[in-house]
């Protein structure tokens, strides 16, 4: 067994430990050496790999077995060879998502092969109206999978992460921990930092038409957690009413919870309030249908209302897509129709990044006091620290700033999208793109499957419609893509784009 610590001249200090091992031979033993260090991210794309001759000094074995170790990896599509730039980490060799979990770099819930598993001669065969360029029919064989993780991320649920407004929220951070008290570095209260709570019953007054004052919000880590909070906590009992199609995680969650959830069928006006029946709550996405598009209509609205009052019941509205609407006048919260019968939660999830992990919970006086028993005595989730630092770029006019300029530049994708599907699959409907960050593209019935499939075989990763299904729902299943135009960095869009459209049954 031979070890070595291989320096990659190019990054400073990134030391490879390569373990040769196994009964195979040294280059077998070499060639799964480097795919594991591909792999579990030791060696990141477009790293330099040593030349031939310092890496066989290292490893004490002949260059030849370097050489081609190098060779058999490249033509696996690990790694790249070009002359004049050595041998490099192919740039679509994504490290293997750790067990059980999604891995950061590679879109999550993704089931494709991985590079490994690629051999040449077992080429998987793309569904019948894929026309990949990457795969003449004479070497495609039966198999399930596409030949190579996706190139492009099209799953909703991400804002564009290289739009993050770093220097902005440097700046509200700077300034917060230069302005903060000595106490902020104590525990915190449950209820949220003052500052934040005023700012945002400031900013949700404004931009959401929400009625309430900083006493009747908590802070939380996300919308996830306030279900957590009010179902996990006792705060709210089931049965919960939930829209037919919502993202099934949160369904998830709220049976763990021991909460059943009872499905109301959707329609061009939205849900379906009409057939609420003895749930004790409902919860809607009013601004925008989750995944399926359309705000709530307005006689709904006041109908939840209504239902409410005369139940004794709550409404908990999760204003995700509250923020980013495009042509169509803007739908203020529900809340605001009365604050005593309505829930608000949001969170900056969209609207800044998933990974800030802050949120809000908007309550009836009636339901503080149990959700802050619920939190506990000490802050445990959100650090005071970014809760001030949201706190000062509310108040600084950066979040407005941020969310204006995301907003053009979410409905020129959004033109864009729609656009390259009205030139180069024309008969595919667009649906839901007056608000949010994606789009639902309606297919013929029994088609989505195989579209799913077909995207991927042109490295397009997205969801169907009936991932979203809620599983008892009693409503007509429609087919369709769900293709979140947020996700890809803005050079990378107009090719994500053109993927998706060869991927489209019968595009052009
Ligand atoms: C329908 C819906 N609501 C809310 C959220 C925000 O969740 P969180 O605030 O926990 O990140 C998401 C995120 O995926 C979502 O899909």
């Amino acid at each position: 067994m031979a070890k070595s610590w291989v320096n990659s001249a190019e990054r400073v200090g990134a030391d490879l430990h390569l373990e040769l091992s196994g009964t195979g031979g040294r280059r077998a033993a070499l060639i799964a050496a480097l795919r594991e260090a591909v792999r579990d991210g030791r060696l990141a794309p477009g790293t330099r790999l040593p030349p031939y001759r310092s890496l066989a000094a290292d490893l004490g074995v002949a260059r030849n077995t370097v050489a081609d170790a190098y060779a058999e990896l490249v033509a696996e599509g690990w790694l790249t060879a070009r002359q004049g730039s050595g041998t490099r980490v192919a740039d679509r060799a994504a490290p293997l998502p750790r067990a059980g979990r999604a891995s950061p770099t590679a879109p999550p819930r993704t089931r494709t092969s991985t590079p490994a598993k690629r051999t040449r001669t077992s080429a998987p065969t793309p569904p019948a109206h894929a026309s990949s360029p990457t795969a003449p029919a004479h070497v495609r064989a039966p198999a399930r999978t596409p030949p190579r993780p996706p190139l492009h991320n099209l799953r909703q649920g991400t804002p564009d992460a290289s739009a993050f407004p770093r220097a902005a929220w440097l700046a509200s951070y700077r300034r917060a921990l230069q302005q903060a008290p000595n106490e902020v570095f104590g525990p915190g209260d449950p209820a949220g930092r003052v500052e934040l709570r005023e700012a945002l019953a400031e900013y949700l007054a404004r931009a959401r038409g929400v009625r309430t004052d900083a006493d009747r919000i908590v802070v939380c880590s996300g919308f996830a957690h306030a279900l957590r909070l009010l179902f996990g906590g006792g705060v709210l009992r089931g049965p919960l009413a939930v829209e037919a199609y919502g993202l099934p995680f949160h369904r998830e969650l709220l049976t763990a919870a021991g909460v059943r959830t009872v499905p109301l069928p959707l329609d061009e006006h939205g849900a379906r309030v009409d057939r609420l029946g003895r749930e004790r709550a409902v919860l809607l996405t009013p601004a925008h249908q989750f995944p399926t598009g359309g705000p709530l209509h307005a006689e709904r609205r006041a109908a939840v209302i209504d239902w409410a009052r005369a139940r004794g019941g709550v409404v908990l509205e999760d204003d995700y897509d509250g923020e980013f609407r495009y042509d169509r006048k803007p739908v203020g919260a529900v809340q605001g129709l009365d604050p005593e019968r309505v829930v608000l939660l949001g969170s900056v999830s969209k609207s800044l990044s998933p990974a800030v992990r802050l949120g809000w919970m908007v309550l009836p006086e009636r339901y503080v006091e149990g959700v802050l028993a619920a939190k506990g005595e000490r802050e445990a989730w959100a650090s005071v620290l970014d809760q001030l630092s949201l706190a000062d770029f509310l108040a600084s006019g950066s979040y407005d700033r941020h969310v204006r300029r995301m907003r053009q530049r979410y409905r020129s994708r959004r033109d864009r999208l729609v656009a390259a599907l009205a030139a180069q699959a024309p008969h595919v409907e667009v649906t839901g793109v007056a608000a949010g960050l994606h789009a639902v593209l309606r297919l013929p019935p029994g088609t989505e499957r195989s579209a799913v499939k077909a995207a991927a075989w042109q490295g397009v990763a997205l969801d169907g419609l009936a991932g979203f299904r809620h599983p008892e729902a009693d409503m007509e299943a429609a087919d369709g893509l769900v293709v979140g135009y947020a996700t890809p960095a803005e050079h990378a869009y107009e090719a994500a784009l053109g993927a998706l459209c060869r991927g489209l049954p019968g595009a052009l």
